[in-house]
């Protein structure tokens, strides 16, 4: 299938990309590279004629034009400005891209005979701070966004449902947790899981808003991808929670992710931020039953995964990644998570030899 996938050079955009081409999908990408690169896109690139990018905007005109040559059948619409906190200082500008350019995309592709789009909306700020009572939130909870972001995210929500029963477009919106894995920027404010790791690899002490008992819902980046292509045939006018429902607060995180790498250094707690949510856990069980999909990786064994990208991207600062630390180990069990043994992580030990680990 010709599928377009719009900020297909950042962190989740890349992986979906790369699991499209594994399937024998052809893929175009468009995205402006403002916080993506093209340095994600180097294993995609490897398929040759099945991969397709412009450095394109999606608040250009320039985008009916690519969508009308290129005449994708399903269109991912990921490319957004992403910071929660970018939006507070500038809301205009947010809206200009999430709002006005998802528009643009949708105009051209209700206008090119694409026959689905599925969207990346946000389940950590659609359902704004929900008592802990109400967690894990599924889909019958209110929208009540508490960001511009999560406005403008909500807004093509409504945007979606006009397009469907208007002209005809199909859509699906994946309302995503705090997604997390390898190629997630440790500079951006979603990705304590990558900022953590980061900071492991170099020696450096992490910081920690508030007494670090604020949870999220952290779901593995290679899940959502599997998410999307579900929705390529499932979903019809859907608007689907992808989480595990499992909290994990920032603290157990951070321990977790240090015992793995026998760290002893604690974190620094700093003031917490004003407007956090304090507890956040997406109910997944919606989206099994309309695309089959269930998360398949808990966060303990995705923090090993990006502790071993992490230690490959900087030379190996780990000789081994210990799986059997206490936290590594409670945290795998996480109700809901069914794991598959396909997605036990590979870690190569510095002497070159291969280990699968078992959790
Ligand atoms: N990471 C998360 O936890 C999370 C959670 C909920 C929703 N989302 C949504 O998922 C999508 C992908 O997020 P991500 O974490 O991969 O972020 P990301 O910043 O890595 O990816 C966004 C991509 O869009 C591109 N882009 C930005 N503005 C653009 C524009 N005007 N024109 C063309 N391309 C543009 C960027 O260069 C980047 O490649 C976003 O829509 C985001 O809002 C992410």
């Amino acid at each position: 299938m010709h599928i377009l996938v719009t900020g297909g050079a950042g962190f989740i955009g890349s992986t979906l990309v790369d699991t499209l081409l594994m399937r024998g999908h052809s893929v175009d990408i468009i995205d402006n590279l403002s916080t993506g690169s093209f340095q994600n896109l180097h294993d995609a690139e490897r398929h040759g004629s099945s991969f397709h990018f412009e450095e394109i905007d999606v608040c250009d005109p320039a985008i009916d034009v690519f969508i009308k040559r290129r005449r994708p059948e399903v269109v991912f619409h990921l490319a957004a400005q992403a910071s929660v906190a970018a939006s507070l200082d500038d809301p205009v500008h947010d809206a200009e891209i999430n709002i006005l350019g998802s528009l643009r995309v949708l105009q051209a592709t209700s206008t090119h005979g694409v026959r689905k789009i599925v969207f990346a909306a946000s389940g950590g700020t659609l359902y704004g701070d929900p008592p802990r009572s109400a967690l894990p939130i599924n889909e019958t909870l209110p929208h009540a966004p508490t960001s511009p972001y999560g406005i403008s995210k909500m807004i093509i929500l409504s945007y979606l449902r006009t397009y469907q029963m208007v002209r005809g477009l199909d859509f699906t919106a994946l309302a995503l947790a705090n997604v997390y894995g390898p190629r997630q920027d440790p500079h951006g404010e979603a990705g304590v899981v990558a900022i953590f790791a980061s900071n492991l690899a170099r020696a450096r002490r992490s910081m920690i808003f508030g007494d670090g008992e604020q949870t999220r819902d952290f779901v593995y980046v290679d899940d959502v991808a599997d998410a999307f292509v579900r929705a390529i045939e499932f979903g019809s006018g859907r608007v689907l929670n992808i989480g595990t429902g499992v909290q994990t607060s920032v603290n157990t995180l951070y321990r977790m992710l240090a015992q793995a790498v026998g760290s002893n250094d604690e974190a620094i707690h700093v003031p917490p931020r004003t407007g956090e949510v304090l507890a956040s856990a997406l109910d997944p069980s919606e989206a099994h039953v309309a695309i089959g999909w269930q998360p398949s990786i808990s966060v303990a064994e995705g923090a090993i995964r990006v502790l071993a990208a992490q230690s490959a991207s900087t030379n190996g600062p780990w000789d081994t990644i210990d799986c059997t630390a206490p936290n590594v180990i409670t945290g795998a069990n996480s109700p809901g998570i069914v794991p598959s043994n396909s997605a036990r992580p590979l870690i190569r030990n510095k002497e070159g030899s291969d280990k699968r680990y078992s959790f």
